[in-house]
């Protein structure tokens, strides 16, 4: 079941260092938004802005200062995702198990892990590297491992920061497309939130997309992305949607 995050007031301050009093300022100070189940939305904005402090906040990682963050079933029942701009993959484990690893607190689905897992390699495209290790794999296939491991949950919420800025860009163009059809393919789509640089990914993946600058962080704006899916990467949409963000973060 995917679930709504809303996100209200919120208020967060990192304690910086006495030299640099900006580095005091809050980075969120009464920052809301709300994102129903199901729906995907990007945050974008200036290096330093906050987008993987939210992301962390949301995740429970981080607490913040004030506000809060609600989704619509207890926190403890939620499945959540996080997708990372580098694999993090457990280097003594197989592909498959990197996978299956997940499936060690879920009870519930352990019966079904062989088969998810099996699914899963198949589906990115990685049958033939289920017994490799990490280090034998190329970057782009270790992060098809991390997607996979991050559906093989069925998460309620999936977080992505910046999943594939560390990759080629062609390598990047197959996994926004791989991304796509993962997400399309669930039962109940995860609501998503992706944190990216790269604005036409933003435009391509997003329902919506929230434009964050300044200190603290306010949403300069806030721009829809009406376009049925699935959705090609060529869509001269998309860069109309670019143009746009671009003109809200200069
Ligand atoms: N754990 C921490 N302790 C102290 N300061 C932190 C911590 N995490 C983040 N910050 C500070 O908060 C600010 C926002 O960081 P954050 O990582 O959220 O930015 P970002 O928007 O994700 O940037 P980028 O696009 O470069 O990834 C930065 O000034 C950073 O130094
Ligand atoms: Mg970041």
């Amino acid at each position: 079941m995917s679930s709504d995050i809303t996100v209200s007031d919120l208020k967060k301050t990192f304690a910086g260092g006495a030299r640099r009093a900006r580095s005091n300022a809050p980075l969120f100070d009464g920052l809301s938004l709300s994102i129903t189940a199901g729906e995907l939305v990007a945050l974008v904005g200036p290096s330093g802005c906050g987008k993987s402090t939210m992301l962390n906040l949301v995740a429970g990682l981080d607490r913040p200062d004030r506000g809060e963050i609600r989704f619509d079933h207890g926190q403890a029942d939620i499945d959540l995702s996080v997708v990372f701009q580098q694999p993090r993959l457990l280097d003594w484990l197989t592909v498959e198990d990197n996978i299956r690893v997940v499936f060690e607190r879920d009870g519930k689905k352990k019966g079904n892990a062989a088969h998810i897992t099996h699914d899963l390699l198949a589906r990115v495209g990685l049958t033939e590297h289920a017994h490799t290790y990490p280090q034998f794999l190329s970057g782009g296939q270790r992060q098809r491992v991390a997607i996979a491991r991050a559906f093989a949950i069925s998460p309620d919420i999936l977080l992505l920061d910046e999943p594939f800025s560390a990759l080629d860009e062609l390598t990047a163009r197959r996994l926004r497309l791989l991304l796509q059809d993962l997400w399309l393919g669930e039962g109940h789509r995860p609501t998503g939130i992706l944190v990216t640089h790269n604005m036409l990914e933003a435009a391509f993946l997003a329902d919506r997309i929230y434009v964050l600058s300044g200190r603290p962080a306010t949403f300069s704006s806030i721009i829809d992305v009406d376009l049925p899916r699935p959705r090609s990467l060529d869509d001269p949409v998309l860069f109309d949607v670019h143009r746009r963000i671009m003109q809200a973060l200069t």
